[in-house]
């Protein structure tokens, strides 16, 4: 027999839960979102995506349009509505600790389940340390009106930012973590368009969904690090780690992807999943076994001291005064997020080192001015470059890839440039005329 197609609630509509409940309103269902802010909500009522997320807002407007998808900020309504509700809040790292705060997953979870008389799954798509699952689930049976009624599920979520809609519509692979056959087929109903296009489905228990997650960023992170690190030796040697990695890539069984040496990684994910995931590992008496993921971390933050580095060494040593231009402030290009922008990281050193700076991004100035007013912004590469004495590439959107170097030369006091992300071409820049300095390259 087979499960009727559920209606699907998605709580916390920030870029996880925006997209998934956008993107399954597309896929047929009928879907309610769900936030307990007022002005987010609004604003995706009348068909506002509050992020910057390529194919969003077009497909906001047509899943509005089609009736199935509406927005609340009522958890009873959510309740009385869904058969399975999405948890999608963020889990971000705590003030004072590596940890991960788990404040707005425990709240939404519990006014949800406050709400709850029927039959219903609750499935966490947030990340979270392992045994949280463990935690919610007594927590939801405890709570609900429903009591053992309701059932808990993981479905960990591996959307990338700037190519959310597609990684939600077409993932790689669908995670279930459940407790019962029951959870597993609604699950199953809910993904019914998603499976049906042949993607893989791992059903699993509800820690090893958990850890799935965290255990690919943190891959995903030791990678990225592993190559920066590479690029760390290179400078020691006169070797180039760009050829490095080329040649590395060549190789199947290691592969090009999240191989690119440069600033290293930044944004939401993969800086606090790594410390989070450390925490848990020693609160569960295992932190040996992931002791590499500091290191890990210590040689990403150290990508972001070298670039000032590489600045004062084309400068002679002295920053203060010096007229630095930052192309890039979001933490990877097609994005508006700044959150642990290794780009922003950068531009404030170097403010506090005493240079004048000027960021410019495509997406993300109103967001690095409301948190870094202190930095100057310009709407333009070429206004942003005028006077530079420095200009820094520190997010490779294609607008920056695509700069004239002839163009350029024309507006800066000196051409110097520093391609912190080996995003342009040292042979065609070095012929315009600029100095031209990479991690990792000779
Ligand atoms: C990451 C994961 O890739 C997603 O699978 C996961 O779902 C998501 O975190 C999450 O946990 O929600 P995202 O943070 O959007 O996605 O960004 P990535 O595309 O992974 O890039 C992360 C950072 O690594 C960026 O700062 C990027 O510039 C940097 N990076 C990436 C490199 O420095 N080198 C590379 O080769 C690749």
């Amino acid at each position: 027999m087979t499960t009727p197609s559920p209606r699907l609630t998605v709580i916390g509509t920030g870029y996880l839960g925006a997209t998934h409940a956008i993107c399954m309103a597309i896929l047929g269902f009928d879907v309610l979102g769900v936030d307990v802010d007022p002005v987010k909500i609004e604003r995706l009522r009348s068909g506002e995506v509050p992020f910057f997320e390529p194919g969003l807002p077009e497909l906001l407007a047509k899943a509005l349009d089609s009736g199935r998808l509406r927005f609340t900020t009522s958890s009873e309504e959510a309740a009385e509505f869904g058969d399975v509700h999405f948890i999608c809040v963020g889990t971000p790292q705590q003030k004072d600790s590596h940890a991960a705060d788990l404040t707005y997953v425990d709240s939404a979870v519990e006014s949800l389940a406050r709400h709850l008389r029927g039959r219903a799954l609750v499935v966490g798509k947030s990340t979270v340390p392992v045994g949280t699952a463990a935690r919610l689930t007594e927590l939801v049976q405890r709570v609900a009106p429903a009591g053992t009624d309701v059932e808990l599920a993981w479905n960990p979520e591996f959307l990338r930012e700037g190519y959310a809609v597609e990684d939600t519509l077409r993932p790689d692979r669908l995670v279930f973590g459940t407790d019962s056959e029951w959870a597993e087929q609604q699950l199953r109903a809910a993904f019914a368009p998603v499976i049906a296009q042949g993607t893989p489905v791992v059903v699993t228990d509800l820690p090893t969904a958990e850890l799935v997650k965290v255990a690919a960023n943190s891959f995903l992170a030791t990678k990225i690090s592993y190559i920066n690190a590479m690029a760390e030796v290179c400078e020691a040697t006169g070797a180039d780690v760009t050829g490095l990695a080329t040649a590395l890539a060549y190789d199947d069984r290691i592969g090009g992807r999240f191989l690119k040496p440069g600033l290293g990684f930044g944004g939401g994910c993969l800086p606090k999943d790594i410390r989070a995931f450390s925490h848990r590992a020693e609160e569960l008496g295992v932190g040996q076994a992931v002791a590499f993921l500091r290191e890990v971390d210590g040689i990403n933050q150290r990508r972001r001291a070298r670039t000032v580095d590489l600045v004062r060494e084309l400068t002679g040593g002295e920053l203060t005064g010096v007229r630095v231009t930052a192309l890039g402030a979001a933490f990877k290009p097609n994005s508006d997020d700044i959150r642990d922008a290794p780009a922003l990281d950068v531009a404030r050193t170097l403010h506090r080192s005493g240079a004048q700076v000027t960021v410019v991004d495509p997406a993300a100035t109103e967001n690095a001015r409301r948190a870094f007013p202190e930095l100057d912004y310009a709407t333009d590469a070429m206004t942003a470059a005028a006077g530079a004495d420095v200009v820094l590439l520190l997010t490779e959107w294609t607008q920056f890839r695509e700069i004239d170097p002839h163009a350029m030369g024309e507006v800066v006091g000196r051409r110097r440039i520093v391609d912190g992300r080996h995003a342009l071409d040292p042979a065609q820049w070095r012929a315009a005329g600029w100095e031209y300095r990479a991690l990792g390259r000779p």
